[in-house]
Formats: structure tokens, C-alpha cells, sequence
């Protein structure tokens, strides 16, 4: 795991002492993060800032044409460096651009809150948004280097920390039952993220993955967990106007995923009441019968349709995960 200061030894080699570099940040970034990186990183020192506004809006095409004006007319070069400083939002479009721009240009990623620390800055994926419709456009995309600065999460709010956590929980869930172990024993938001050497664990375990499958052909899709009924609550929130983030969905999704691994994989029942007991602590898991309809909908858009059943990612046991298994609406039904 490279820090500020191997970031400060990598921007010193000589290919990329003279190249021109840019920081892409929004208001926040800009506030809690900037200062403290200019001041560990001198090879920053004169990079010119990209600033955009904090939020899923600021992923649109119309921004990226707008930063690829900027760069053109800042004199960007195919030999320069965008840094991405942020969360999820800045290294997808960060990354989305760096891709791009020139038919792609060096990428750097250093990400700011704990969901972009351990899942969104790993495995290359970029995205920006069309309308409403999530990540419609992107690439699959490596930064040359990614630095991690705890320090960084200490001014997340307790909301942001738990929306990170939701994926740790599931990255736990799904590959290592040793890290659940320890996860489950630990409150996430009293030490932020539950503890530096958990996000370190999660981290690792996804850029294994990565590693492994790249492009999503098979195994990387267990990363999906939790993720089917997670992104239908996510739209149904934007349906109605409400304000729920991605890991307070993907909570809900772990939830109700782990019900459905019980009733159709005999998921062990003890370990599954440790998980609702545990969710319901950090998280509000709201009722999927009284959306039914709607879940449903959601699901059928968002999955491949096979003889009126959906596939799902289940887990036989902890770090035991199955993919694509068949789930019908009646089974949805049966998890409340
Ligand atoms: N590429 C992937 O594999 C992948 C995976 C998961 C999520 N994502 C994407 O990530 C995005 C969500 O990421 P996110 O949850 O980090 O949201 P975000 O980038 O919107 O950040 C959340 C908020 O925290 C602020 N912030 C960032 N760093 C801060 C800091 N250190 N201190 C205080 N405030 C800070 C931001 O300005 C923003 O207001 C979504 O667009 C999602 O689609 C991508
Ligand atoms: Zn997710």
C-alpha cells in the first residue's frame, strides 16, 4: 500500500518530474485534503487545480467536456498526470477523463473517503452518469499509482463512514470469514472504518480479485453481493426523491441477500442472526414487501431475465459465495 510520501518519491523519477499535473478536486477536497497533500507531496507544488461541485450530478458528460476544455486550455499534454482527490465521484470522473482525454493520459488516485479507499479507487472501473441511469458510460481504466492517507477519513462524517463500512462488511462477508470475525466485534464508526489494519484487509482482498478478473468475466461478480436488492432500494430512493447513499442500500441488499442464502442455501441460521443483528445496529433496513412491486421492476431492469427467475450471488456459507442462482419472486417475498 503506497502512502503520501511513496507518491512523493514516484512523482520524482524522471519521466514524470517535468510532465504537467493536474488535481482534480471538488469543495471538500479542496477544504479538508488539498492543504495536507500539497504539503506532504512538494513534486505537487504548482499543479494546477481542477475544482468541480461535490455530488453524483458533477458525473456527467457535460463536466467531462467541460474539464477537457480546461486541461486543453491549461496546455495538457499526452505525457500529463490527472490526480484524482476524493471520493467515488472525483476517481470515477477522474478517471472516466484520464481515459479520454487524448485517447488516455496518466492517471493517479488518491481517494478521500472510506468507500472510495476500499472499493471504488480499486479494480479500474470509471464511470460517468446519463441522466438518471447510473455509470452508463465508462472504461476500464488502471491508475499508475494510488495513495492511501488515513489521516484523510477524519473529517467524514459518521454517515459517510457507514456507507463505506456497508462495503467492508461485504467484502468480508464474501471472502473471509476471519475478517468478519473481527469486523463483527468492532463498532464501525468508533474507530473510523472499524480500524486501518480492516481497511487494509478489504483493500487487499479486492485488488486480489482484480487482479484475477480484470474485466468481470467470473469471479470478480461475487463483489456484486448484496448488490441486486441493494441497487433496487438505491432506486427506488431516487425514484421518490429520498436521500439514501450507496452503502446504506448495499446494507439493506447484505441483509436481505444473507435471508435469501438462508431459505434457498441453508445459509448457517446462527451466522445469519449474527449479520441481521449486527446490520440493524449501524444501519436502517427498510421493508422489501411493502415495495415489492417496485423492487421488482428495479430488479428486472438491472439483471438478465431467465424463465421468470433472477440471478442472484448467495452464500452457501461465509466466504462461500455461489453466483447466479436463480431467485423467483416468491422466494423474494419469503425473506420477511
Ligand atoms: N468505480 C467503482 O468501482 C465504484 C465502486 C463503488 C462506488 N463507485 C462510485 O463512487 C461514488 C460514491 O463515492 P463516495 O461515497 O466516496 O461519494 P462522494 O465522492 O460523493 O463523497 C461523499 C462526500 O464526501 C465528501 N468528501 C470526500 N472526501 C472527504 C473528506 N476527506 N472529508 C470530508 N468530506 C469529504 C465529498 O465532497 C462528498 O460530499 C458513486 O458515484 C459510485 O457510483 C464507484
Ligand atoms: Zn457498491
Amino acid at each position: 500500500m503506497n502512502s503520501l510520501k511513496d507518491l512523493q518519491n514516484f512523482l520524482s523519477q524522471s519521466p514524470y518530474q517535468s510532465c504537467k499535473k493536474f488535481i482534480l478536486i471538488d469543495e471538500n477536497t479542496f477544504s479538508y485534503c488539498l492543504p495536507e497533500l500539497i504539503e506532504e507531496v512538494d513534486a505537487l507544488n504548482g499543479a494546477e487545480i481542477l475544482e468541480i461541485e461535490s455530488g453524483e450530478a458533477s458525473k456527467s458528460l457535460a463536466i467531462v467536456e467541460q474539464l477537457c476544455g480546461a486541461l486543453i486550455e491549461s496546455g495538457a499534454d499526452k505525457s500529463s498526470i490527472l490526480i484524482s482527490l476524493g471520493g467515488g465521484v472525483i476517481t470515477d470522473l477522474g478517471g472516466f477523463i484520464a481515459s479520454v482525454f487524448k485517447r488516455g493520459i496518466r492517471h493517479i488516485v488518491i481517494p478521500t473517503t472510506l468507500l472510495s479507499m476500499v472499493d471504488a479507487s480499486i479494480g479500474g472501473k470509471t464511470a460517468v452518469n446519463l441522466a438518471e441511469i447510473k455509470n452508463q458510460i465508462g472504461t476500464i481504466y488502471q491508475p499508475i499509482f494510488t495513495a492511501i492517507h488515513f489521516p484523510f477519513l477524519e473529517t467524514l462524517d459518521q454517515r459517510q463512514i457507514l456507507n463505506g463500512a456497508a462495503e467492508m462488511i461485504k467484502i468480508a462477508l464474501v471472502c473471509d470469514s476471519d475478517l468478519w470475525d473481527k469486523m463483527r466485534n468492532h463498532s464501525p464508526i468508533d474507530e473510523i472504518g472499524f480500524d486501518e489494519e480492516l481497511i487494509i484487509s478489504c483493500i487487499n482482498l479486492k485488488e486480489a480479485i482484480v487482479e484475477k478478473d480484470l474485466y468481470e468475466e467470473d469471479l470478480r461478480k461475487i463483489l456484486n453481493f448484496g448488490h441486486s436488492i441493494g441497487h433496487a432500494f438505491e432506486s427506488l430512493s431516487i425514484s421518490k426523491g429520498e436521500d439514501l447513499l450507496h452503502g446504506e442500500a448495499v446494507a439493506m441488499g447484505i441483509y436481505y441477500e444473507i435471508r435469501l442464502s438462508e431459505l434457498i442455501l441453508n445459509f448457517p441460521k446462527n451466522k445469519a442472526k449474527e449479520i441481521y443483528d449486527y446490520l440493524r445496529k449501524y444501519y436502517k433496513i427498510e421493508s422489501i414487501k411493502e415495495n415489492i412491486n417496485e423492487i421488482l421492476n428495479y430488479i428486472i431492469a438491472d439483471k438478465k431475465n431467465f424463465e421468470d427467475k433472477f440471478q442472484f450471488i448467495l452464500l452457501k456459507d461465509i466466504a462461500d459465495p455461489q453466483i447466479n442462482i436463480p431467485i423467483s419472486k416468491e422466494e423474494l417475498l419469503a425473506t420477511e
